[in-house]
């Protein structure tokens, strides 16, 4: 007997004797033809039931969830709608399904119901769909790294320090309630607690991964990120996954060209290796645009789009020409921005990013050159003493995909503006060390991976990309 999966079936295209299959029911219509789908691929096999053979009771059995196993042989499908169907000479129900409890019916479910069964909603042809490239995706990202001669870092989880210095951190204690010693000024005692210092969840992996560009060379991180911004957005989680390359000997412009490359590469990889994923998803998402009210419409579908993306290329403006286009600009001279744009050194809002790269460029856009007294502590000072090496590359719908800077390899300047922004030196020393020991140029960014899948599948809601999403006020499952 051969085992083998829905993909491979139906890859094959061959007449096979002898198939054993394991699968899920998606439906049972005519007590003869069930859907069956093993999750290896968004199409579903057709098997034929011999319904005279089949005992009445499991014939009630076979029901929409209902986990089973049939042996047969694959045959040219005599119906139409598929090419290839298996004909079941042997079903066993391997678990049960009660179909008036069972809440994913074979039929349109709102997302806003399926993430109250984020348990059950990757049975859904959407959910599978999404959650195979996601995978496909982030083997991508380690595939790009790879060959381009980067180390995986794994940065700690539970750390001191703040590297965005925005103070959104969730607190790690082993303090029991109300139990936690106090200091004599009032103060909780952290010097008694676990790590004997106060810990939190990172909010980024980069302080870190910067000792290691410092040794290494080229590296990146891959993992999970936290922060306790309370943000309820269709763009925001509290836990979401970043990839965060670092590079020793790497300007602001190779930084730019990196992050071009990398998410290039990455899109043509999935457009590539997840083909029918992507062809359910486009018909989707124009279904989808197709609701919406013409002004509001997408005039790509999402294949058009990843292409685009891929394609062509970035546009690159500094943040100062940024906001010569954005005062100038017909929503801000109209007074249609919520946070007007008067003056330079604002810090820019979603609706002033989305007007940059959905309507006045039409394209992807890097911004560079960022006021400082917007940005990190660990950027570089530029020489007008007022900007700095940031960049954000800003994608349409989905805003800041990526954040990131030439660092601040200067002992003096560093430690200066820790000093204006109140970052604990003590904390950091270790950071500061590497300006004191063969410093050089170096450069990184973050890149929010669930952002990247949200563009990618075309989902609107970053709640609908991540298995289980953490919230505010949700951390079921
Ligand atoms: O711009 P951010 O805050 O940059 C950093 O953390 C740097 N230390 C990265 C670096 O230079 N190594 O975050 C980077 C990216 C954002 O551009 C966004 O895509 C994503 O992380 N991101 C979020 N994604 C989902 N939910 C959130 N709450 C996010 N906050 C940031
Ligand atoms: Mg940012």
């Amino acid at each position: 007997m051969i085992k083998n999966t829905v993909k491979e079936l139906l890859i094959s295209g061959q007449i096979l004797q002898e198939v054993v299959l394991k699968g899920w029911v998606r439906t049972f219509r005519s007590n003869r033809f069930i859907a069956l789908n093993d999750g290896s691929t968004i199409h579903n096999i057709q098997c034929v039931i011999d319904f005279e053979n089949t005992s009445e009771e499991t014939l009630k059995r076979i029901t929409t969830g209902a986990a089973v196993c049939v042996k047969g042989t694959l045959l040219e499908s005599q119906g139409k709608g598929q090419s290839l169907e298996l004909q079941v000479l042997e079903i066993e129900i391997l678990g049960d399904s009660n179909p008036d409890e069972y809440p994913i019916q074979p039929k349109k479910h709102s997302f806003e119901f399926l993430r109250e069964n984020a348990h059950l909603r990757i049975r859904t042809n959407t959910f599978s769909a999404v959650m195979r490239v996601r995978s496909k995706l982030s083997f991508a990202v380690h595939k790009y790294f790879q060959d381009n001669g980067f180390n995986y870092v794994n940065t700690p989880i539970v750390t001191g320090s703040d590297a965005e210095g925005a103070g959104e951190m969730f607190r790690v204690t082993s303090f029991e309630d109300n139990k936690a010693p106090v200091t004599e000024d009032g103060k909780i005692d952290y010097t008694k607690d676990f790590f004997g210092k106060e810990t939190n969840l990172t909010v980024s992996g980069q302080l870190e991964a910067e000792a290691y560009a410092m040794a290494l060379g080229k590296v990146y991180t891959f993992g999970p990120t936290f922060r306790a911004e309370n943000s309820n957005t269709t763009r925001h989680l509290a836990e979401f996954w970043m990839i965060e390359p670092e590079v020793a000997f790497m300007d602001l412009d190779g930084n730019m060209d990196l992050a071009e490359d990398f998410i290039k590469s990455v899109l043509t990889y999935v457009l590539e290796h997840c083909k029918d994923d992507l062809a359910f998803l486009d018909e989707r998402f124009v279904q989808e645009e197709k609701a919406k009210p013409q002004l509001q419409r997408s005039e790509m579908s999402l294949l058009e789009k990843l292409k685009f993306v891929a394609d062509n290329n970035f546009k690159r403006v500094s943040y100062t020409e940024a906001i010569d286009i954005l005062r100038n600009s017909k929503p801000n001279k109209k007074k249609k921005f919520q946070y007007p744009i008067n003056a330079w050194g604002a810090d820019l809002q979603s609706e002033h990013e989305r007007f940059l790269v959905e309507k006045h460029f039409k394209c992807p856009v890097i911004l560079f050159d960022y006021p400082a007294d917007i940005k990190a502590f660990y950027m570089r000072l530029n020489e007008d003493g007022k900007t700095v090496r940031a960049m954000d590359v800003l994608f349409p719908g989905i805003g800041e995909m990526v954040g990131g800077a030439q660092r601040e390899e200067r002992y003096d300047v560093l430690i200066a503006k820790m000093k204006a922004m109140h970052i604990d030196e003590k904390e950091l020393w270790w950071y500061l060390d590497l300006r004191k020991f063969g410093t050089a140029v170096h450069s990184g960014f973050g890149l929010g991976f669930e952002r990247l899948v949200q563009f990618t599948t075309g989902m609107g809601n970053i709640r609908d990309v991540i298995p289980f999403p953490r919230t505010p006020q949700n951390a079921d499952f």
